[in-house]
């Protein structure tokens, strides 16, 4: 069994995307013991309590920096001995001291197809705003690796989402939520789970 930390910071909808696939024992035999979010009043704890899941609040605006916090998270998860950690909606960079701490057994989902509209600055509802300044058809959801290029780790899945006439940045959000996070980001935890993604010069291979 492998055990799953999820970090949040909001909503949390990935993370009931992933309460519910363990539910249904779609996880790889994972099991969800620890959800930490990075703000005390975030929804998200909310659906972790209510699935009887532990939750701690690590504050981003408690450590004068980046490095003490990401230090204090590298503790956190160690002490949770998590086998995986998700980012689900987790909207702080963390940096090399939790990276190096886990190697490839970090994810994250990100709301566009990476490498369009990713990177620093690019998060939650200002991604899909881009999108549609760009008048991209297309876009999606991308779950990958987290290495400490931000949005740049070896990719595990995508999914493709047609963008509509009319789309609002908020309509857009949940038609990729929809049809591609909260799909893709549960498969992946499964994969993972089931020991079926490895890495090789940067790139994912999936065994069947
Ligand atoms: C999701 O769309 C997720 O992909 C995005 O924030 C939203 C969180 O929603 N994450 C990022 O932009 C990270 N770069 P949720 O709290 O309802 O899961």
């Amino acid at each position: 069994m492998k055990n799953i930390v999820v970090l949040v910071s909001g909503g949390g909808t990935n993370l009931q995307a992933l309460i519910d696939a363990e539910k249904r024992g779609e996880l790889g035999g994972g099991k969800i013991t620890c959800v930490i979010s990075s703000k005390p009043d975030a929804y998200a704890l909310k659906r972790a309590k209510d699935a009887f899941i532990r939750t701690k609040v690590l504050e981003r605006k408690e450590f004068p920096d980046i490095a003490a916090y990401s230090k204090a998270m590298a503790e956190l998860l160690k002490e949770c001995e998590a086998d995986l950690v998700v980012y689900a909606g987790f909207m702080t960079i963390l940096d090399e001291q939790v990276c190096g701490a886990f190697p490839y057994k970090m994810i994250n989902v990100h709301p566009a197809l990476i490498p369009s509209f990713c990177g620093k600055g690019y998060y939650g509802l200002r991604v899909h705003e881009e999108a549609l300044k760009k008048g991209v058809k297309v876009t999606g959801a991308t779950v990958h690796f987290v290495t400490e290029e931000c949005d740049g780790g070896p990719i595990i899945l995508q999914k493709a989402v047609a963008v509509k006439n009319g789309d609002t940045p908020e309509i857009l959000q949940r038609r990729v939520m929809e049809e591609a996070e909260w799909k893709i980001l549960p498969e992946a935890v499964r994969l993972f789970c089931e020991d079926r993604i490895k890495v090789e010069n940067g790139v994912t291979i999936i065994s069947e």
